[in-house]
């Protein structure tokens, strides 16, 4: 899928890593412009330097709201404006209700969750500049249903999916689309430590109907599809993309089962 972003210019949170690097790229490659808000100043600095024309790493923590603004400015004063944000800053944490330290609710929430809203609304001002503009939020199959021991991430990224919703509503008039994109596992920094636990791949290679983890650059595909006009009717929702890890109810393979037996 080739799109042309000549000319457009987004903010992507957590775009020195993972997802949001495969969006970088992408915008890049196809002509268009970013502003990468992030904490990883090395592997941010890294991408700028494959394309210094077109992007630009600002140092934003996006639990900090005036980081991101300054992020936003950034995109306005070197590149002209700002058509959209991409955001994908994200932590992942074990922890239950009962057991993990408050510190690391508050922790997860701020960054997965309140990141989100420090985004859009840092973003917003300057989409209405442009008279509209889109908005894709990284969410996570992790939002739609549980999965254990992710008592903070479950509930920061359930909440990302209804903000997102949210936005929909609210600024349809000002032209601003939001979309939510749910990835089940892909294979990314964030994942690397579980997925390198021969048990857990091995896991979520049984569940996952197409087999094998998904790739940043598959997840990237989906986002710059949602930034563009070709998803022009496409707003306040939230689409998967997991490989159908997501599609089953969990019950046993009973063809299967009968076959063995
Ligand atoms: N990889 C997966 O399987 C998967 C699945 C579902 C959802 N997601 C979501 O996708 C998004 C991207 O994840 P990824 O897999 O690319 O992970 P990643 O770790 O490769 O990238 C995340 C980026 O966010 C940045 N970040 C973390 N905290 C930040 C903060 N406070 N301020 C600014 N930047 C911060 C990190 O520095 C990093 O560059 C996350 O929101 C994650 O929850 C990932």
């Amino acid at each position: 899928m080739d799109i042309d972003f000549s000319e457009k210019v987004y903010l992507v949170t957590g775009g020195a890593s993972g997802i949001g690097a495969a969006v970088v790229h992408y915008l890049a490659e196809h002509n268009g412009c970013a502003v990468i808000a992030d904490i990883n100043d090395q592997d941010g600095e890294a991408l700028v330097a494959q394309y210094p024309q077109q992007l630009r790493y600002v140092k934003a923590d996006v639990t900090q709201l005036a980081q991101l603004e300054a992020a936003c400015e950034a995109a306005e004063k070197i590149f002209g404006g700002l058509d959209g944000a991409v955001n994908s800053a994200g932590i992942g944490s074990l922890g239950t209700v009962a057991d993990m330290p408050t510190e690391e609710w508050h922790k997860v929430i701020s960054v997965d969750l309140h990141g989100v809203f420090n985004a859009c609304r840092a973003a917003i001002p300057l989409l209405r500049r442009r008279d509209g503009g889109t908005i894709v939020n990284i969410a996570s199959l992790s939002g739609m249903r549980a999965d254990y021991g992710f008592a903070a991430y479950n509930a920061a990224k359930a909440g990302v999916i209804n903000l997102t919703r949210t936005l929909a509503l609210d600024h349809a008039q000002e032209n601003i689309r939001a979309t939510a994109v749910c990835p089940g596992y892909i294979a990314t920094p964030l994942t690397a430590a579980a997925g390198s636990v021969d048990a857990i791949h091995d896991n979520w290679l049984e569940r996952i109907p197409l087999a094998r983890p998904g790739t940043a650059e598959e997840v990237a595909q989906l986002i710059v599809f949602l930034l563009s006009p070709a998803s022009s009717y496409i707003t306040g929702t939230e689409i998967v993309i997991d490989g159908g890890l997501g599609s089953s109810n969990n019950q046993p393979n009973i063809p299967s089962i009968f076959a063995a037996m």
